[in-house]
């Protein structure tokens, strides 16, 4: 395990909330809000895509005026890369000290977030391979902006899910994401649909499609 994640969080002062799944060795859904959402909205999406797994679902600790969100951000799509990268070590360090005190150690973990939830998961992957080895974003786009880390992300796999008229998730910046994760070993599925930030119906059940999919 990476050594940032194994940094000490305090669950007891991070809100979150976990739902068992169907069975004691179901797999576990991380969710993850966009902006200005929280746990308890973003969780129906862990069940939407996969019904009988248990979810798992913190609250982003940044304040944006009141809105709840995953890292600092400079304006709307430039991101603090140095809270995203501090951030992400701490979301691992949240996953692997909520899989030992909730007894989910040794399920499979999927990560899947909207828009800032997308990006935080995202960046969390490409740090902490071990940790969150796969995502599905939804309107997501590429975490590090300038300021790419030096990540290896061998085993890593991405679902990208995302409209091609985004302007908070420009096409360019999930490309140029595609090609950074890719290169450093990542496995990248990438999917556009028409439209803009959201999701929607068929981007739902190609990532149940994918989900079945995996190994
Ligand atoms: C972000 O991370 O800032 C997103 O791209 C946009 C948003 O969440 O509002």
């Amino acid at each position: 395990m990476s050594a940032d994640a194994r940094s000490t969080v305090d669950l007891d002062t991070w809100p979150h909330l976990l739902t068992e799944g169907s069975s004691p060795d179901a797999p576990v859904v991380l969710t993850l809000h966009g902006t200005g959402g929280d746990e308890r909205e973003i969780a129906a999406l862990g069940t939407a895509l996969m019904p009988g797994a248990a979810v798992l679902s913190p609250r982003g600790r940044v304040s944006e005026g009141g809105a709840n969100r995953w890292f600092r951000r400079l304006a709307e799509g430039v991101f603090d890369v140095d809270d995203v990268i501090a951030r992400a070590h701490e979301l691992a360090a949240f996953v692997v000290a909520a899989r030992e005190r909730y007894d989910l150690e040794g399920r499979p973990l999927i990560a899947t977030g909207f828009s800032n939830g997308a990006n935080i998961a995202l960046a969390t992957a490409l740090l902490h391979p071990d940790v969150l080895p796969r995502v599905v974003a939804f309107s997501g786009m590429h975490p590090f902006g300038d300021q790419e880390p030096d990540v290896l992300a061998t085993g890593v796999e991405l679902l990208l899910l995302n409209g091609d008229q985004d302007p908070m998730a420009p096409a360019a910046s999930v490309a140029r994401l595609e090609q950074f994760a890719s290169a450093r070993g990542a496995s990248v599925t990438r999917r556009s649909r028409p439209g803009g930030h959201g999701i929607d119906q068929g981007e739902l059940a190609a990532a149940q499609e994918w989900l079945a999919g995996l190994k």
